[in-house]
């Protein structure tokens, strides 16, 4: 369903068997970071968009731990959380022996108890959860003062499109942060591993 003042889509994402995903989840360049390339792409962008010191990195959806990894490889410590028992596992094994846990759980409603961050980190995830605006103010919650949100989210496809556009996510950010940015990723085939014409993009709002 699209409306026509935003373009937002209805979430499709329940019908995803995740845990039959994950198998073959890595298999695509942004997801797996296999390609020196690809994952330099992200490594570099990440740098700019999490904190510069060590911090607390809670990565909501973390699926196989892909920036969950990147993230513990530049010094943060991660707590990964996913529903998908599958892709726990697969996160598990892939930060094994670093300062990194992570949770089956869910990421709209994070079991982290009174644990408070420095950075929300969801990556392909808020765009399919139900009622954005009430898992934003929940994950505010989870953020310490001047803690910040790193949203890549994006409208993928084009005949029949899913995801949140920029435009929406950052209407729902401005009534959490008055420190707002958007990062244009389109245009960078690196981080995709091919040329992209859809809608695709990072935020970054400090709260
Ligand atoms: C498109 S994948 C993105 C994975 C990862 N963030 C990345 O960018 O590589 C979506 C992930 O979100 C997880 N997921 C979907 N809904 C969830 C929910 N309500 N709570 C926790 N995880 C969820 C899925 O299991 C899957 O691992």
């Amino acid at each position: 369903m699209t409306n026509a003042n935003d373009r937002v889509v209805a979430p499709a994402d329940s019908e995803v068997d995740w845990d039959a995903e994950a198998a073959g989840f890595d298999d695509e360049p942004d997801h797996g970071l296999r390609d020196p390339g690809v994952r330099a792409a992200w490594a570099a962008r990440l740098r700019t968009w999490l904190p510069e010191r060590p911090a607390d990195v809670l990565d909501l959806g973390c699926g196989t731990g892909s920036l969950s990894l990147l993230a513990a490889e530049q010094g943060h410590r991660v707590t990964g959380v996913d529903s998908s028992p599958a892709m726990v596992e697969r996160a598990r094994a892939k930060l094994a022996g670093r300062a990194a846990v992570i949770l089956r759980g869910d990421a709209a409603a994070p079991p982290v108890g009174e644990q408070r961050y420095d950075t929300v980190l969801v990556r392909h995830v808020l765009w399919a959860l139900p009622a954005p605006d009430r898992v934003l103010r929940h994950w505010r919650d989870l953020l310490r003062p001047g803690g910040r949100f790193v949203l890549v989210e994006g409208v993928w496809g084009t005949l029949n499109p899913v995801g949140i556009p920029a435009e929406r996510l950052t209407a729902l950010l401005a009534r959490l942060s008055a420190d707002v940015r958007v990062e244009r990723l389109s245009g960078d085939p690196m981080l995709w591993g091919k040329a992209v014409d859809d809608e695709r993009y990072a935020v970054v709002a400090t709260v």
